[in-house]
This record gives C-alpha cells, sequence and structure tokens, in this order.
C-alpha cells in the first residue's frame, strides 16, 4: 500500500506590512510534503517562521503565495480544518472554567452527539492525565497541567492531523516525557503530527523526519535513517585493562587517541577507522580485559541542527 501525502505545501510565501512601504519577508516559498502517519518536527530558531507556517496551515492568515493541501484536498476548503487539532503557541483559555468544562466548551464546536462527546472528553481526561482535576478551574492550573489540557482540546474532535506549536514549552522533564508518550499515542492511533520544538532531544527521540527552517527558508530535511545511517564521526571504546593490554594496543601504531580515565585502569579509546576500531576490539578480547562499551559516535541531530543554521550567516 503506498503511503499517502497528509499534507503538501508547495511554494508558500508570506510576507508582513513592516511600514509604509516595507514588508518583511516571513516565510520564503516553503514546499514540504508530510506523509501520513508520520511524526515531523519542525525545527527552527526564534523568528524563522515556524508560527506563521502553522497559522497559514489553519487559515488564521493567508499567503501571498503558495498552496497548502491537506489528503489532496485545499487548506481553503473550510472543511480540511474538521480533520486538523492545533495546540497554538500560546493558548488561550478561559481561567474561570473547570478542566471538563474547558474541553466541552471545546468539543461543542464540532459536530459531535452529546453521549460520544462524553466518552471521548472522558478518554481525553484519561489520555493527558487529568482526571482527577476535571473538576478545578483552570486558573489554579499549572502550566504543565495547561498544556496537557491545551493537547486534550487540539484531540477532543479525533482530528487526523495534529499541529502542535511548541508543545514542550515550559514543561519539566518528566512533563516532557508525559508529552512525547501522548505524541507516540497519537501516531499509534494512526495520526500524523507535525509539531514544533526548540528541545532537540525531544525531536530526535520521536520524530520520523525533520526540518530546519532558517529566515523563513527550509534548509534541510532529515530523517531518523539519515542520523542512524551515517557510519558514524569514529568509534569509542572503553575498557578496563593492564599494562599488556595498553602495549599490545599500542604497538598497533595506528590512528587513535587513548586515554585513561581512572586510577582503576579504565580506558577510553577513540578511533576514527572503523577496521582500526574493531582490529582493537579484538586485542582487547585477546587480552582478557574487560570491554565496558563499544559504541558508534554518530553525529546528532543537534550537530546537524547548528551546522545548517550556521550555513546561512557565512
Ligand atoms: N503579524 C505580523 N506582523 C509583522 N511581522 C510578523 C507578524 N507575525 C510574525 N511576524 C514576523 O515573522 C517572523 C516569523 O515569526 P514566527 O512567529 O513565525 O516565528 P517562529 O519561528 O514561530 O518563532 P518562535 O520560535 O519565537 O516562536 C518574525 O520575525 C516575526 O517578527
Ligand atoms: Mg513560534
Amino acid at each position: 500500500m503506498s503511503i499517502k501525502n497528509a499534507v503538501e505545501i508547495q511554494n508558500l510565501s508570506k510576507s508582513f506590512k513592516t511600514g509604509l512601504k516595507k514588508r518583511f519577508q516571513a516565510l520564503n516559498n516553503l514546499s514540504l510534503t508530510i506523509k501520513e502517519n508520520e511524526i515531523f518536527g519542525y525545527l527552527g530558531a526564534n523568528g524563522t517562521g515556524k508560527t506563521t507556517t502553522f497559522k497559514l496551515m489553519l487559515g488564521l492568515i493567508f499567503p501571498d503565495t503558495g498552496d497548502i493541501k491537506f489528503w489532496g484536498v485545499s487548506f481553503q476548503d473550510v472543511k480540511t480544518r474538521a480533520n486538523i487539532g492545533y495546540l497554538p503557541e500560546n493558548p488561550y483559555f478561559y481561567s474561570y472554567l473547570t478542566g471538563q468544562e474547558s474541553l466541552n466548551f471545546t468539543a461543542s464546536m464540532f459536530d459531535m452527539k452529546s453521549n460520544i462527546k462524553k466518552e471521548r472528553i472522558n478518554e481525553m481526561l484519561d489520555l493527558v492525565n487529568l482526571q482527577h482535576a476535571k473538576d478545578i478551574q483552570l486558573r489554579k492550573y499549572s502550566r504543565g497541567m495547561l498544556q496537557r489540557l491545551g493537547i486534550a482540546q487540539a484531540l477532543v474532535h479525533d482530528p487526523k492531523l495534529l499541529i502542535l506549536d511548541e508543545p514542550m514549552s515550559g514543561l519539566d522533564p518528566m512533563g516532557r516525557k508525559d508529552m512525547r508518550n501522548i505524541i507516540l499515542s497519537c501516531k499509534d492511533q494512526g495520526k500524523t503530527v507535525l509539531f514544533s520544538s526548540h528541545i532537540i532531544s525531544d525531536v530526535e527521540m520521536i520524530c520520523d523526519r525533520a526540518s530546519i527552517l532558517s529566515n523563513g527558508v527550509l534548509k534541510k530535511i532529515i530523517t531518523v535513517d539519515d542520523i542512524m545511517d551515517r557510519d558514524s564521526n569514529g568509534w569509542e571504546i572503553t575498557f578496563k585493562g593492564n599494562a599488556d593490554t595498553i602495549e599490545s594496543i599500542n604497538s598497533k601504531n595506528e590512528n587513535f587517541i587513548l586515554k585513561q580515565l581512572s586510577a582503576k585502569d579504565i580506558f577510553l579509546l577513540k578511533a576514527i577507522d572503523k577496521k582500526i576500531a574493531f582490529e582493537i576490539l579484538n586485542i582487547i578480547q585477546k587480552q582478557g580485559a574487560e570491554l565496558l562499551s563499544f559504541v558508534p559516535l554518530r553525529i546528532s541531530l543537534e550537530e546537524i541542527y547548528i551546522a545548517t543554521t550556521l550555513k546561512k550567516d557565512q
């Protein structure tokens, strides 16, 4: 079965009026395809056009040029919105409503039968772990609770596509972990998730693909496979050895770096070449030294991000 495209963005540009005759180009000729059921990370520094892209997708603002299609249907068709759940960058909540009332309010905007609505709200409260706080007014919610409620609101009408603008912002490590799990559970249910974030490790952990936006221009698209397949920046070996092991290794006179890490004969060795790394591994095992770890040094998404973002300034 061929994979369908959930989103197709073609040559999208958006400028804002900033003076009498001045316009600021916030998004420049963006083309991007998001496949059905993928988790896509939309990365970029502050002010590079992430929120602008999302607002264009939601039809909250209009492009100068370009088109967006959801499952082949143009964004200009308002019916497409029923398939989209959106968590804005700064969600606004009615602070005197309770969590449950707030979800009910959002659900009422969609065409849902009352028994299904009730069931769905209950499911959402479970999913975002707010069942215990459903009768508490939102003004008493913490930042993390509000962010989780925001996700529940985005999901209450069971959309096929979720667009989340900085869903991890303001969350502590446990809150971020919960948010990652919620996003992964959406994928398990067949949904497509597009989210922006500044926290690259979160993107790396859960995304199938990610893109890097810089000054309104899409610079790069990276897949998880790109990161995993790269044959590394070298190999790192840690082992517990004695003078004999070290002598045997040093006698190879090859290209590597060897450091003693502690007084307890623990050593760290870095080799760029895979063949050399495996030969040294062989020596360690032959000498009966204790191997502690043997890992490829993969380039991280963070390194790719920094290299891509710096390039634009040169
Ligand atoms: N209504 C507007 N009028 C003028 N300029 C705007 C408007 N909305 C956004 N911009 C500008 O467009 C650029 C992109 O803004 P956008 O909010 O899309 O960035 P972002 O990537 O979401 O940033 P952040 O990570 O800080 O949320 C910024 O320079 C911003 O100042
Ligand atoms: Mg933004």
